[in-house]
């Protein structure tokens, strides 16, 4: 069964398998989320490069957007077959790329094909298929538009929901934009796991610290952290001490680098730039005195030509 206190979000170009492998050695417990891939990358694209990823990562979901259910059938097999943990369906992203792709959050417009998507997935994998959603979208936002869209898919035999606590709004907002304006309705997500207690339900948005993390816990089963464990990934080794592994000190924001350069160098030695994997640790350093200085010193020599992991031990004397 999966731990599913606590989870980072799917982020696109960022949640790539580098950064999934760096915020692993600082929480080897937290539930980690793939960036969303659509079923026509997987089934038409690179799907080793879709789909690989260490070992290390574990427990880890692969998210997808789609809404063919044959096509998701389809990936979820793939999934099983790369060993992932969970196969979870977007239906919250607002972007037009993805609306024009009919799915993301305009799927909440019809729980039937939702569940069709979960029902097709679940016949052919045993892991969990779960679904991540908004409270709503444009003027479907009432409650009880909620509910029923929570119980068709529940009846399909979903029983993860990840709820955004804030609607979107399709039209006239960006997907930034949709991240932000939105007033957050936690108290909507409070009231879905006290009406479907045998679901679970974990919220997501807007939540940046353990305070926070505890004053949601008592409401629901999980909590999934999007921007702030990107923007500051030393908040994992927080939760992970806290949640996770009470007894032991908290891992270094130098240690962590050190047991992070190995599998940069295994990277370089296969060609992957330093610069891509780099840019995921740029916030380690967050609050912390010279974190400017080693941001800078990373961002204006990681893209180098022949750039190693030099780079990363000149940027480190910069944050002694
Ligand atoms: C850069 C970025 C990319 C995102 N990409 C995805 C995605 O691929 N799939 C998804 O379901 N949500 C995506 N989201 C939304 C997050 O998963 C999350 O729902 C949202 O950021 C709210 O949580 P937060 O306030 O903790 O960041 C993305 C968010 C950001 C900031």
């Amino acid at each position: 069964m999966l731990d599913r206190r606590i989870s980072i979000a799917p982020m696109m170009d960022c949640t790539d398998r580098h950064e999934r492998y760096f915020l692993r050695l600082i929480a080897p417990h937290v539930l980690l989320y793939t960036e969303m891939i659509t079923t026509g990358a997987l089934i038409h694209g690179d799907t080793k490069r879709f789909l690989a990823f260490d070992p290390l990562e574990h427990p880890v979901a692969l998210q997808l957007g789609g809404s063919d259910p044959t096509a998701l059938k389809q990936c979820a097999t793939m999934a099983a077959d790369y060993g992932y943990d969970e196969i979870n369906l977007n239906v919250g992203c607002p972007s037009d790329r993805v609306k024009s792709g009919r799915f993301g959050a305009c799927l909440m417009q019809d729980p039937v094909l939702v569940a069709d998507c979960v029902a097709s997935m679940s016949s052919v994998v045993t892991m969990p298929v779960t679904v991540k959603c908004r409270i709503g979208i444009d003027h479907q936002d009432s409650y009880e538009e909620l509910v029923h869209f929570i119980q068709t898919i529940a009846a399909a035999g979903c029983d993860v929901f990840i709820i955004h606590a804030r609607k979107a709004w399709l039209n006239g907002l960006s997907p930034k934009q949709n991240r932000d304006i939105p007033p957050l309705r936690y108290d909507v997500v409070h009231q879905i796991k006290k009406d479907f207690p045998h679901l679970k339900i974990v919220v997501n948005g807007g939540i940046k610290t353990c305070a926070e993390i505890d004053a949601q816990l008592p409401h629901v089963d999980g909590v999934m952290i999007g921007r702030e464990a990107y923007a500051n990934p030393y908040l994992l080794a927080e939760i992970e001490k806290k949640y996770f592994a009470d007894e032991g000190e908290m891992m270094s924001r130098h240690s962590i680098i050190e047991k992070f350069i190995p599998y940069l160098k295994v990277q370089l030695d296969n060609k992957i730039k330093l610069s891509s994997i780099t840019r995921h640790i740029l916030g380690l350093f967050q609050g912390q005195q010279g974190a400017r200085l080693w941001r800078r010193y990373i961002s204006e020599n990681a893209h180098k030509n022949g750039a190693g992991i030099e780079v990363l031990q000149r940027a480190m004397q910069e944050v002694l």
